[in-house]
């Protein structure tokens, strides 16, 4: 078990019947960058039974944050849905993943498109102080079938727009959109269909998409990264990575239905 920290929950919050978010205490040695992944998980039967977890926490942060779906029969959410206040969690040592700013060149608006949990890698990046001072403008989209499952992100946001720090720059260069597409909402439709549409930028009042100055994360469900991989090739952007900086970079949410 050296590949991992042995941390304990401190806050739990479900959001609806199938998502909950928890906060874990930090070991101070654990290192990532915004945007990054690790393993997580409980021990059963004195085994790690792990899954990929991006850290909805910012590195500057003293505990560690999650978002999760719940997984009917999945081996691991199943466990995990019902972890309270004192419980122990296994943390990987490692934190990976390409949904880093250094994995972009530089640019002038930042696109963060997100489905379902794919969300929280960028409830991480939208905390970094960083990001805020290499981009102009950040549009956080976060789509989801229901209201209801737009919730943790309404939170976040509305707790960032209070705090001394971020209130100040989310106000000044955050757009924060959320979309469903099976009841209606102020904003609907899928993403690919406000990016071809042009919707997305004319319902914030920004000029459409430019590959010379935007830079795009995606996160979530298979099929979206498919459709935005594809939307945004045939506008000549490129894909980054550690070896070579891009116009976007892509990962998928982890944990599935
Ligand atoms: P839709 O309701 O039209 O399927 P899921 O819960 O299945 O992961 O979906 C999360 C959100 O992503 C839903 O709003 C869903 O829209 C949307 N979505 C699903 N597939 C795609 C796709 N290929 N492109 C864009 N959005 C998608």
């Amino acid at each position: 078990m050296n590949a991992f920290y042995h941390e304990t929950v401190v806050d739990v919050r479900h959001w609806t019947e199938s998502l909950f978010s928890f906060t874990t205490t930090r070991d101070p040695g654990f290192r990532f960058q915004n945007g990054q992944f690790t393993m997580l998980g409980l021990e059963v039967d004195g085994r790690p039974l792990l899954r990929a977890y991006s850290m909805a926490s910012a590195n500057h942060e003293s505990f560690l944050e999650f978002f999760s779906i719940k997984v009917p029969d999945g081996p691991l959410t199943s466990r995990l849905q019902h972890i309270g206040r004192g419980d122990a969690i296994v943390v990987g040592r490692k934190a990976t993943g390409t949904l880093i700013v250094d994995n972009l060149l530089p640019g002038s608006r930042l696109l963060l498109l997100s489905t379902g949990t794919g969300l929280a890698p960028f409830a991480s990046v939208i905390k970094d102080p960083d990001v805020y001072e290499r981009f102009e403008t950040i549009v956080l989209v976060h789509g989801c079938r229901e209201i209801s499952e737009l919730s943790y992100g309404e939170r976040l946001i509305k707790d960032l727009r209070k705090d001394e720090l971020f209130g100040p720059l989310l106000e000044d260069k955050l757009h924060y959109y959320p979309t469903v597409t099976r009841e209606p909402f102020r904003n609907r439709g899928r993403i690919t269909d406000l990016i071809t549409s042009e919707k997305l930028f004319n319902d914030c009042g920004l000029p459409p998409l430019d590959g010379a100055t935007d830079r795009v994360m995606l996160c979530g469900s298979p099929a979206m990264l498919t459709d935005l991989r594809a939307i945004f090739e045939q506008r000549g952007f490129v894909e980054g990575s550690h070896s070579a900086p891009g116009q976007f970079v892509i990962e998928k949410a982890f944990v599935e239905r």
